[in-house]
């Protein structure tokens, strides 16, 4: 037996339409900011992601040579490829470009439940606006989503700034050895790296900044900062929003592209891959050949929020009808389906040619009404509509069954 590739998934019908369900919903609410949907190959040149997505992604890619020798790698996020669209199709719209995408990734990870090797996200990025309005609205969308999705979580926000003043003096590959020990939230090798360089007297302003909740404790530790005013500006529009969150300095991102704010949510009882979302502000268009532009943006871990929300995950019910007849009455059932499909009722018919009481007793299974045909119903133009939980029947017209099922 051939089985799926290591940390991929099949999904079944439920599954789907209960992914289906949420993904509309956060596209719908992303729309109402006025985040328009973009679609980008899964499929894209090596260098746009070694050219600073960082070493975590660059050693989980999938990479591989097509036939014309070309370099190629399965996307691994979708900030680049937005970032390249951006560079090729969009520098001539109208400034802020707000895009949102709903699409696989493909990393290289050790699978486990929550983490996978295709995954998908659905993010947003706000290219061309440098404003602590901007910062705000980015990650009040990705709040938004979330609470749209229905999933519990927190909200986490740091700056990078933060860090990169308390380390200024170090070299910058010592700065970005601890930004990756915070990132993976390990601080006592963080600390245990400061002594071993012998920086000892950064330990404790480390340990405050990781530790510290509120803004001006931060600006105590490290200083008024030339972002300051941009950051109170944005976390004063926050609390006029009502957004709930809380002040994290140490958060680092994974990704090396992020400048300046960055943000990460975190749904309860996930696990250790309880990151449900990550974004922050950037700059990736100057890389691609564009002008340097300010961006900000982020993506929902979309299979995590699934897992998130269990058996919460709702699908809309609809009424299944399964149409019941004899090959006499064959042609009228057809043109009833038909009426009844185009009313948006699911209405399926026997397709195994079974007798009329094998396709009764499989209604009784898979529906929740039935429509008899026979030949009375035929010569009449009636139908009788069973409802197969309750076991009521009544004989009544084809317009007055789709009245009645379609206002269920
Ligand atoms: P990221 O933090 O690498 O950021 O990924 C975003 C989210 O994707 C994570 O928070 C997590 O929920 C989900 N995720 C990552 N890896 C896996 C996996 N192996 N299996 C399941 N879910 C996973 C980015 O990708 C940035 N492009 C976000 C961004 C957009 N920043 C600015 N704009």
């Amino acid at each position: 037996m051939i089985q799926k590739p290591r940390g991929t998934r099949d999904m079944l019908p439920n599954e789907m339409e209960r992914r289906r369900e949420i993904e509309a919903r956060m596209r719908a609410r992303a729309r109402l900011y006025g985040f328009r949907e973009i679609a980008t190959p899964v499929f894209e040149e090596l260098e746009l992601f070694t050219i600073r997505s960082g070493e975590g992604i660059i050693n989980e890619m999938y990479v591989f040579e097509d036939k014309g020798g070309r370099s190629l790698a399965l996307r691994p996020e979708l900030t680049a490829p937005v970032l390249r669209m951006y560079v090729e199709e969009g520098r001539s719209l109208n400034k802020p470009v707000k895009w949102c995408y709903f699409a696989d990734c493909f990393r290289y990870e050790r699978p486990q439940k929550g983490r996978y090797r295709q995954f998908w996200q659905f993010g947003a990025e706000l290219i061309g606006a440098d404003s602590a309005i901007g910062d705000a609205e980015v990650i009040t969308l990705g709040y938004d989503l979330l609470r749209t999705a229905g999933v519990q979580f927190v909200l986490r926000i740091g700056h990078l700034s933060f860090m990169r003043t308390l380390l200024a003096d170090l070299a910058d590959g010592d700065r970005k050895k601890i930004r990756g020990f915070l990132d993976k939230r390990e601080e006592e090798a963080a600390i245990t790296y400061l002594r071993d360089i012998g920086r000892d007297d950064l330990c404790d302003p480390l340990l405050r900044l990781c530790g510290a909740r509120i803004l001006e404790d931060i600006f105590a530790i490290i200083g008024e900062i030339p972002e300051a005013a941009r950051v109170r500006e944005m976390f004063a529009i926050l609390d006029a929003s009502g957004i709930p969150y809380e002040i994290n300095p140490a958060i680092a991102r994974g990704l090396d592209y992020y400048t300046g704010v960055v943000f990460e949510c975190f749904a309860e009882g996930l696990g250790a891959e309880n990151q449900i979302l990550g974004g922050g502000a950037y700059r990736l268009a100057h890389l691609f050949g564009g002008e340097d532009t300010p961006s900000a943006g982020f993506a929902i871990g979309f299979d995590r929020v699934m897992v998130a929300l269990g058996e919460a995950g709702w699908i809309p019910w609809q009424p299944q009808v399964m149409i019941i007849t004899t090959s006499e009455g064959r042609d009228y059932a057809l043109t009833i389906a038909g009426q009844f499909r185009m009313n948006g009722i699911i209405t399926e018919t026997d397709l195994m040619d079974r007798s009329f009481s094998a396709q009764m007793k499989a209604a009784g299974k898979s529906a929740d009404y039935a429509v008899i045909i026979g030949k009375d119903e035929v010569a009449t133009g009636t139908i009788t509509l069973k409802d197969l939980k309750a076991g009521t029947q009544e004989k009544i017209t084809a317009d007055e069954a789709i009245q009645k099922l379609t206002s269920i």
